[in-house]
């Protein structure tokens, strides 16, 4: 079977990376490019080696080349873009947050579900050396009973109102951007909090600039997750279990080594790579596809509703809303 061919829809600064990743990807093709500018889809399309080059996501829809397409808009577009390309039969791995919200992923998994088409979130952390060794290591029981997950992703950034990650407009805040980092390895670990509640301030833009949310998920196991706009973190992220920890260096979201804790002492395990990360998780998707899969076994869509209820309740307790929720 021929490798799939890949559309990208919004030619911004991720999927600049996801374009160098790709190069790494055995059999790793994009096709086709949507922006809503031209220029910008020619510019992008030019310095990748893209051929076809659209000012019109229904464009890119209709591309019959187009197997799947990789949606890179800002937060408050991936429902809305991800259900076009649902609808037209393509395939879709959309960026992290899945969504603004979990009615609006719901609406996601339906329509992936309806067309019988491949949707995944882009948490990509999940697909990197270190997170393999960390999963490697749970399954081993080498920590005991996992009871704690402690993270935190937040550095200091301007206040730009025009910046994605400050504009409410476009689903901005530390929680969305940053939170959803420690708030997945939560959920992966631990799965699905029975309850989460958060704390924070909001800043002259309206969003979330700091937060602190606590997830209680049941039988005394806990997360604790940390995010910031405006305050520079350690970025790191500890499992705690009874018979030792796994710590995730700076930054916790892509690590490239992990360090276990027993009774034995301390070891660290490398977990480095060439190119770019996103590129494990491109190999992932391609390998879903070729099994036939509709949904990936690493970041299944219920979870991924899941992770977004989490944050709901979280945002909800911090009082910040986008417009049009
Ligand atoms: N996995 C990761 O490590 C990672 C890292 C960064 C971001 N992300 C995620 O990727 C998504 C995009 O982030 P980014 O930093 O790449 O964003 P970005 O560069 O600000 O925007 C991406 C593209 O979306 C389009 N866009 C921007 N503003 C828009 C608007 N108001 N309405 C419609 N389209 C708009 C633009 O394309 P055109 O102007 O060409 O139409 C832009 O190039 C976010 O959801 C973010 O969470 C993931």
């Amino acid at each position: 079977m021929n490798t799939p061919g890949w559309g990208v829809a919004g030619p911004g600064r991720i999927a600049g990376r996801f374009a160098e990743a790709m190069t790494m990807v055995p059999g790793g093709r994009i096709v086709a490019v949507a922006s809503r500018s031209i220029e910008r889809a020619d510019a992008y399309a030019d310095r990748f080696g893209v051929a076809r080059r659209y000012d019109d996501f229904g464009h890119l829809a209709a591309d019959a080349d187009v197997d799947i397409v990789y949606v890179a808009t800002p937060h408050n577009r991936h429902e809305s873009d991800t259900l076009r390309f649902l609808a037209a039969g393509k395939h879709v791995l959309v960026e992290k947050p899945i969504a603004l919200n979990a009615a609006q992923a719901r609406r996601m998994v339906d329509a992936a579900r309806a067309n019988g088409v491949f949707l995944m979130e882009a948490v990509w952390s999940r697909f990197l050396p270190a997170y393999s060794l960390l999963y490697e290591l749970l399954g081993q029981d080498r920590i005991g009973e996992v009871r704690m997950v402690e993270a935190d992703f937040g550095f200091r950034r301007p206040v730009e109102p025009s910046n994605r990650l400050f504009n409410a407009e476009l689903g901005g805040g530390a929680l969305l951007d940053l939170g959803i980092y420690p708030v997945q390895l939560c959920t992966s670990v631990l799965g699905v909090p029975e309850r989460s509640s958060g704390f924070g301030s909001i800043g002259e833009t309206g969003v979330d600039e700091l937060v602190v949310g606590v997830l209680d998920h049941g039988a005394g196991r806990m997360g604790l997750i940390k995010a910031a706009l405006r305050l520079p973190m350690p970025c790191t992220a500890r499992i705690s279990g009874t018979e030792g920890s796994i710590e995730l260096p700076a930054r916790m979201h892509c690590p490239e080594a992990l360090t276990l804790n027993t009774p034995e002492g301390s070891e660290t395990l490398d977990g480095r790579w060439n190119g770019d990360g996103l590129r494990f998780e491109i190999e992932h998707v391609q390998d879903c596809l070729a099994e036939g899969r509709t949904e990936s076994a690493v970041m299944p869509l219920a979870e991924s509703v899941d992770i977004a209820a989490t944050l709901d309740a979280i945002r909800s307790d911090l009082g910040v809303a986008y417009p049009g929720e």
